[in-house]
């Protein structure tokens, strides 16, 4: 009777270990797709929803900047009568960034008056010079010397 007895005892032990080993390979195989499956989803969708935000902004952005160069287009006498610019470009080495006089002399709206210059005389030396004062009828149009004579006696 012992020996029966050691016989079952055995054979339940064997039934045991053989039905663990199979409730471990179960583990582990539910384990790693859980891992895998995790990891991809969450980085996709971010990194999509992102970059398409980042897209669409700069997109707006150069449309706008091309519509002011469209209605400058339309308007050429504008910037052709930026009578400061004008100064500054051609002027001013002889008669100073501020118009205080250089080799040339001071040419401020007060400095005019004391002088007694009137606009049709500026237009005049303007246009044809006198003595070391060039000419500007061939550099300058009309309109931009008649801008810079309004210029400098504001
Ligand atoms: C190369 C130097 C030079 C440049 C450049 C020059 N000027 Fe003159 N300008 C003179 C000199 C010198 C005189 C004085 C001429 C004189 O009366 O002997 C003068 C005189 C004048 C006068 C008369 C001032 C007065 O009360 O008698 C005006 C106005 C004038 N310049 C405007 C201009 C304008 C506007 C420009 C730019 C488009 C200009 N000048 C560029 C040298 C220059």
């Amino acid at each position: 009777m012992k020996i029966i007895s050691l016989l079952i005892i055995t054979s339940a032990l064997m039934a045991s270990a053989c039905s663990s080993p199979a409730a471990t390979t179960t583990a582990p195989a539910t384990m790693s797709p859980p891992a895998i499956t995790a990891s991809p989803k969450p980085i996709t969708p971010p990194g999509i929803s992102v970059t398409p935000t980042a897209v669409t902004s700069p997109q707006p952005t150069p449309s706008v900047s091309i519509i002011p160069p469209v209605s400058t287009t339309t308007n050429p006498p504008v910037p052709a009568i930026d009578a400061s610019a004008l100064f500054k470009q051609n002027c001013a080495p002889c008669h100073g960034f501020n118009r205080e006089g250089v080799v040339g002399p001071a040419l401020t709206a007060a400095a005019l008056t004391s002088r007694g210059r009137n606009t049709q005389f500026i237009i005049d030396t303007i246009t044809n010079g006198i003595r070391n004062m060039p000419a500007w009828k061939d550099r300058l149009t009309q309109a931009q010397i008649n801008a810079l004579a309004q210029f400098l006696q504001s």
